[in-house]
């Protein structure tokens, strides 16, 4: 089966690939825009991009019940460890390891990472996902705009996941310029309208990208999902 992506809201997706799942900083209690319910969760890895409790979120949870391996950085790594979860997997800024379901490399992200308990976080990142199907998939989490976006591009992105809500992350005029450094074939905005002070309107960012760039923007309501 192909890839699939799919949006659980705010920076929460889950991606089936290769007879996988996987979770990226899923989120879900205290999520006014969850897709689901923290127990329908399934996984069989979780990304975590950085310590924020926005994307740690329910991944103790979610990988005590179901068995996932979470990938994060090392210092999450060994706090998630200390947190009883029993497979973890600690990489850093520009190394990739082969996973079952695909290689994963952790990109640079300009963010916070401190750790809901206070514990030291280590460096925010983002993913770059290369999919057995020879899908690569740039999950920027939360993150402001950096020119090294150039070099994400450079390796041809089939799909990008940007922030737009502004404030904590890239704002849409950022996130534009962001489309336009990486180029890739497609791109998702996330991290937008959960609360408030993120309120932005994905349609009219999507159409900014149409008539500004080749890219082709997909806005996602929670739950739905689209094929690479
Ligand atoms: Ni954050
Ligand atoms: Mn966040």
């Amino acid at each position: 089966m192909s890839t699939q992506i799919r949006w659980l809201g705010h920076a929460a997706m889950s991606l089936q690939t290769a007879g996988f799942e996987i979770l990226i900083d899923p989120f879900f209690t205290g999520n006014p825009k969850a897709a689901i319910a923290t127990d329908d969760a399934r996984a069989d890895f979780i990304l975590i991009s950085h310590g924020h409790g926005d994307h740690v979120g329910d991944s103790v949870a979610i990988a005590k019940r179901t068995g996932a391996t979470i990938i994060a950085n090392y210092e999450i790594a060994c706090w998630l460890e200390g947190q009883g979860v029993k497979r973890v997997h600690g990489q850093q800024h520009g190394g990739g390891f082969n996973h079952p379901f695909g290689r994963v490399k952790l990109t640079l992200a300009f963010h916070g990472s401190a750790l809901p308990d206070g514990s030291n976080g280590g460096n925010p990142c983002g993913f770059l996902i290369y999919t057995k199907d020879g899908k690569k998939i740039y999950h920027a989490a939360d993150t402001g705009l950096f020119g090294d976006m150039r070099l994400i591009g450079e390796e041809g992105i089939d799909l990008a996941v940007l922030p737009i809500g502004d404030n904590y992350t890239m704002g849409p005029d950022d996130a534009l310029r962001a489309v336009k450094m990486i180029e890739p074939k497609k791109v998702i905005p996330i991290h937008y309208d959960t609360f408030p002070i993120i309120a932005q309107d994905a349609q009219a960012w999507a159409a900014r990208v149409r008539a500004e760039t080749k890219t082709e923007a997909i806005v996602l309501q929670p739950g739905e999902s689209t094929p690479l």
